[in-house]
């Protein structure tokens, strides 16, 4: 695996390369991060190309409230975990040569990125989309792959795609589960004993909303149940609602998206299922 640092040894790495499937992250890596590896690896066979990951911890998507500095940080790990899942290239830029000084570009994408994580995390998808124009940019990459674990996020990357006609297509990868259907995140090592084992009650209570659509229960009740349930079981639930999967409306139809996040002591816990 070849490691690039700075953009002319990615631009080099780039071309030997031809053409690439792209997994940007922000490293921790765990079982979710490798399994859109592994299916970016697919694609890159496909298409006669190679497999790039980029680690970048992007400050621009952090607020002035959340701890830039704890996101868990693992380049070794990370590097020898890429390599064994087959990825050829590892772009590993800095904050200086991903943001030189001066630096005064954003991009805002309307729509999808507004309410949900986009009201709870002001500029945050600001800093999502920017980020990931600059790494589709600096790696020239054909396809890139993100998890449907960050849903809203994903509209929000498809939608800049599209609307920059970027020369990308975005794939987007089913979310991988621990064995009790928490959904793998690099956040959920800041649980405690007590918290891991009721984590999984989130999806627990997704997958319950979604019977009881299916079932003809209307959703403002269902949602209602649910709420109620969670509340019950310790967590604060910012959010638990039904949406249009790409706009991110609010909707009372089928089929739609099951989107929630609800925290735990400190740490704050994302998921989200297809319903009907
Ligand atoms: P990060 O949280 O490191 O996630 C990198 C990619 O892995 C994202 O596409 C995310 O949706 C996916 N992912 C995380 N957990 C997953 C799981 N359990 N199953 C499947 N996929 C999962 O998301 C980001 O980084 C950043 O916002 C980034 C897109 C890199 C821009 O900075």
């Amino acid at each position: 695996m070849r490691i690039a640092r700075d953009l002319p040894t990615l631009r080099a790495e780039a071309a030997r390369l031809g053409p690439l499937a792209l997994v940007p992250t922000m490293g921790a890596l765990h079982a979710g991060h490798l399994a859109l590896v592994a299916a970016a690896r697919r694609e890159a066979a496909a298409m006669g190309g190679a497999v790039a990951a980029s680690i970048f911890v992007n400050p621009l998507q952090f607020g002035p409230q959340e701890d830039l500095a704890r996101y868990p940080r693992d380049e070794a790990g990370d590097l020898a975990a890429l390599e064994a899942a087959g990825c050829d290239l590892a772009w590993l830029p800095g904050v200086e040569a991903m943001y030189p000084p001066g630096h005064g570009t954003a991009i805002e994408v309307a729509g999808p990125s507004e309410g949900w994580e986009g009201a709870a995390r002001p500029g945050h998808f600001r800093g999502v989309a920017t980020v990931c124009a600059k790494l589709f940019l600096q790696t020239g990459a054909r396809v890139a792959l993100f998890g449907e674990k960050d849903w809203q996020q994903l509209q929000v990357v498809r939608r800049m795609a599209r609307d920059l006609d970027l020369p990308v297509r975005i794939i987007g990868y089913p979310t991988v589960r621990e064995a009790d259907g928490l959904a793998m995140s690099s956040r959920n090592r800041f649980l405690s004993g007590e918290e891991r084992a009721k984590a999984s009650a989130l999806h627990a209570a997704l997958q319950g909303v979604a019977q009881a659509l299916a079932a003809g229960v209307p959703a403002t009740a269902a949602l209602a149940e649910m709420r109620s349930g969670l509340a019950a079981q310790g967590f604060a639930v910012d959010y638990l609602a039904l949406v249009e999967p790409e706009t991110l409306r609010e909707t009372a139809a089928l089929p739609g998206r099951l989107i929630a996040a609800a925290r735990l002591g400190t740490v704050r816990l994302l998921d989200n299922i297809a319903a009907g």
